[in-house]
């Protein structure tokens, strides 16, 4: 097994920045929004380069959109890789979607058709990305609400080879596969047993709200029972994964969130052997 295992982290959110300063709490990464920080300056960048000095990161982007047909976006791709120097995260992730067509941004994160086109098409644009970082990345699976008539296969195959013909790693978000497999009448565990353990670096974990017969991936609530379930049979089979909670609305104290993160660290510990869980280094495999 050549994946490192870096212990449960959580997303950095400003409304958190003053505690964590003051506190120091027992956390063993932070995800930061790679989008909030593409700025020259200010009190975020300066929170950043404090917290950055006691704790790891990583660097989750949203706007990438590494579907679009649209060219890649240079001055993006410059404005992450100054970042990435900035920070020096663990890896760098963004989503497995399209957000632009004709440079108009959606500003939502759009679902793909599942077919060889697409995949031809998406794998080429990561190998380009990670050419241009000069280190792979993560690809995120989406939670969706519509399929394609031209789709022509599960998602799980179309994420598996996406990530096989790049050579990329996956950001699995447990939570998007429950929400998905609800709003496309599929079985979650489906999903998880038909991806390769060597190519998953990250796992989410949200909360989510039901919208009529539908299920919205809000990220305000509490990870449900459910996922949690899933969460404990994701890792028997992918072993230990780096694993955090996403909190975008309703953000409650650090405390609390840091309440819930601890059940992921006991679902854990009781699927898995204590060594495995030992947190190792790693240097992410670069690209030439
Ligand atoms: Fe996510």
């Amino acid at each position: 097994m050549t994946r490192p295992f870096k212990g449960f982290g959580l997303g950095l959110r400003t409304d958190h920045y003053q505690y964590i300063i003051d506190n120091k709490p027992d956390v063993d990464w932070f995800e930061i929004l790679s989008e909030n920080y593409m700025v020259p300056g200010g009190k975020p960048m300066a929170m950043l380069d404090a917290i950055r000095v006691d704790y790891p990161m990583v660097m989750h982007g949203v706007s990438l959109s590494i579907g679009s047909t649209d060219p890649l976006n240079q001055s993006y791709l410059q404005a992450l890789q100054q970042l990435i120097e900035r920070v020096e995260p663990m890896w760098v992730s963004d989503h497995l979607c399209w957000t632009t067509v004709n440079h108009k941004n959606s500003h939502d994160l759009l679902p793909l058709p599942y077919n060889e086109e697409t995949i031809d098409h998406v794998a080429e644009r990561i190998m380009q990305v990670q050419d241009y970082l000069g280190q792979q990345i993560l690809i995120e699976n989406l939670s969706s609400y519509v399929t394609y008539h031209e789709s022509e296969m599960e998602e799980w195959e179309f994420l598996s080879e996406i990530a096989k013909r790049a050579d990329c790693l996956i950001l699995l978000d447990i939570n998007n596969i429950f929400v998905s497999a609800h709003n496309h009448k599929f079985e979650p565990i489906d999903y998880i047993h038909a991806i390769d353990p060597e190519r998953v670096m990250q796992f989410h974990l949200a909360g989510h709200s039901y919208s009529g017969n539908m299920i919205i991936d809000t990220h305000d609530h509490n990870v449900c029972d459910p996922v949690w379930e899933l969460y404990g049979r994701a890792l028997q089979h992918f072993g230990a994964v780096s694993t955090m909670i996403e909190r975008d609305d309703n953000i409650p104290t650090f405390q609390e969130l840091r309440t819930e993160l601890a059940i992921a660290e006991k679902i854990a510990l009781e699927t898995l052997p204590a060594d495995m869980l030992e947190i190792n280094n790693y240097q992410l495999k670069g690209v030439a």
